[in-house]
Formats: C-alpha cells, sequence, structure tokens
C-alpha cells in the first residue's frame, strides 16, 4: 500500500476537538466555484437550506427538497479540497423518525461525498441524533432560532428573550452534544445565552447572531459579500459590496456590446476580463 501525501480533509472530529482552542471559521456555500473561492480559510462549510432563499427566491428554507440539497452538497464538495463540508437535512426529511432521518442522511453522505450532516432541534431530536452517530454518521446540531420552524415562531426573531425561553435553549443544547453531535450551530440569540451554551457544553458552538462568545462563527457568504440584499439581519458584517459590482460589470458589458466593442480571435490585444475602461 502506498501512502499518500495528498492534504485530507478536515473532519467532524477535528472541529470537536477544536472547543475552546482556535475559533472555528464557518461558511455557508451552495456551489463549486464559491466552495473553491472560500476554502482555503473555511473549517467547515455549512450548505445549508438557507439556499431556498438566497439561490432559489424562495420565502423561507421550507420547501427546499432534499434533491436539491444533494446537488449543492455534492457540488461543494467537488470545489474543496480543505474545509468539512456539512450538508443541512431539510425541513420534512429528519423529523418523522430516526429510521426517516438515516435513511435520507444516509443518502446525502452517499451522494453527495459530504463529511457530516446538520439538523435543527433540541431535546425532540436528540434521540434522532443519537441513532445517527451511533451508525456513523456525523452529526451536527442547530438551537435557538430554527428557520424550519418559522411558521411555528411567528417570524425570525431573536429567541430566549426570558428566562423560561433561555433554559429551554441550553437544554437543547445539553441534548444534542449529550447524543453525539460534533458540534452546534446556535442562532440568533443574546450574548448571554451565546455564553451560556457554550460554557454548558464540551462540544463546540457556532455562532451565527449568537455573539462572540461562541467557539466559531459563521455567516451566509452571500450576506458577507453583498451578494443577497432581500433581507439582511443586524448581526451581519459585510466584508464586500459584490453587487455594485456585478451591476458595474454588466454595465460596462451593455457598453461595449452596444459600441460594437468585441474583438475576434484575431484581434484581441489582451485578454478582454481585465481591460479597463
Ligand atoms: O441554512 C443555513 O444557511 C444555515 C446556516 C446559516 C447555519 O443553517
Amino acid at each position: 500500500m502506498s501512502v499518500s501525501n495528498k492534504r485530507s480533509r478536515i473532519t467532524a472530529p477535528d472541529l470537536k476537538a477544536r472547543k475552546g482552542g482556535e475559533p472555528i471559521v464557518s461558511l455557508t456555500a451552495y456551489s463549486a466555484p464559491m466552495a473553491s473561492f472560500l476554502d482555503a480559510v473555511t473549517d467547515v462549510f455549512i450548505v445549508g437550506d438557507s439556499v431556498g432563499m438566497v439561490l432559489y427566491g424562495l420565502p423561507s428554507t421550507l420547501g427546499v427538497t432534499l434533491e436539491m440539497m444533494i446537488g449543492h452538497g455534492a457540488a461543494v464538495v467537488r470545489g474543496s479540497s480543505r474545509a468539512c463540508v456539512t450538508v443541512d437535512m431539510p425541513f420534512g426529511t429528519y423529523q418523522e423518525s430516526p429510521e426517516q432521518a438515516f435513511r435520507n442522511a444516509a443518502k446525502v453522505i452517499k451522494r453527495t461525498g459530504c463529511g457530516a450532516v446538520k439538523i435543527e432541534g433540541g431535546v425532540e431530536m436528540a434521540e434522532t441524533v443519537a441513532f445517527l452517530v451511533d451508525r456513523g454518521i456525523p452529526v451536527m446540531g442547530h438551537v435557538g432560532l430554527m428557520p424550519q420552524s418559522v411558521n411555528k415562531l411567528g417570524g425570525y426573531k431573536a429567541v430566549g428573550r426570558n428566562k423560561e425561553e433561555a433554559a429551554a435553549i441550553i437544554s437543547d443544547a445539553r441534548a444534542i452534544s449529550d447524543a453525539g453531535a460534533f458540534s452546534i450551530v446556535v442562532e440568533g440569540v443574546m450574548e448571554s445565552i451565546g455564553r451560556a451554551v457554550t460554557h454548558s457544553v464540551p462540544i463546540p458552538t457556532v455562532g451565527i447572531g449568537a455573539s462572540a462568545e461562541c467557539d466559531g462563527q459563521v455567516l451566509v457568504s452571500e450576506d458577507m459579500l453583498g451578494l443577497f440584499n432581500d433581507f439582511t439581519p443586524r448581526f451581519v458584517k459585510r466584508y464586500a459590496d459584490l453587487s455594485l459590482e456585478i451591476e458595474k460589470a454588466a454595465t460596462n458589458y451593455s457598453k461595449d456590446v452596444k459600441a460594437r466593442r468585441f474583438p475576434g480571435p484575431d484581434n484581441v490585444s489582451q485578454p478582454a476580463a481585465v481591460k479597463k475602461e
């Protein structure tokens, strides 16, 4: 047997071992090119069901199907070589029973080559998390604001606003951790709850709108790049405004087309992509 020197991907156990250590850098990705741009700095790609809103223009994540997640998950695996790829299980594909969850999660793993799946839920999903983990499927949990419960919540607002709700979120995180999850996304909670959850579990918390008290952070890539402007949560830090760049490029392209400024293969003086106005 030969020893390969190919660099291997970050795994779920690698991420679990980062508790309290170097912060985990996580971003969403839905496509091979985006994954390739972000791979070098990302520890874990979450192929989120937010793809439904961000790429498909759906009003919520509820219409996202397993086939959509498999297509996007496989693309992100193909476009990356370093980050652990974790694929969201969409609404209705895991809540019915542990067996349903295993059947669908196994499909996701086989057809995408991803390293883990993510499911939303707390105490009520602990049995399912244990069932998957016992059968070889690494699971990332997701507590706090759970977008798949938007109809029950009545909207996307921060949760844990009173003592009972805060205690329930901590119990949810403990239950998912005790069930064997390798990490938990904590979404839409105040700093005190982000801190309490992080201190209550022996696995890393990855926050989104949950303060710097978590063991890592995740953002929807299109939010942080300024590529999705329909709705931007207040906590999102913007690092670029690429939608403006796209509009500028498209305007310049359209000017070139109208002015018939397009070279053929015989009169290209420089690559069109680097040509400046
Ligand atoms: O669907 C999603 O994009 C997510 C991440 C933001 C954690 O769940």
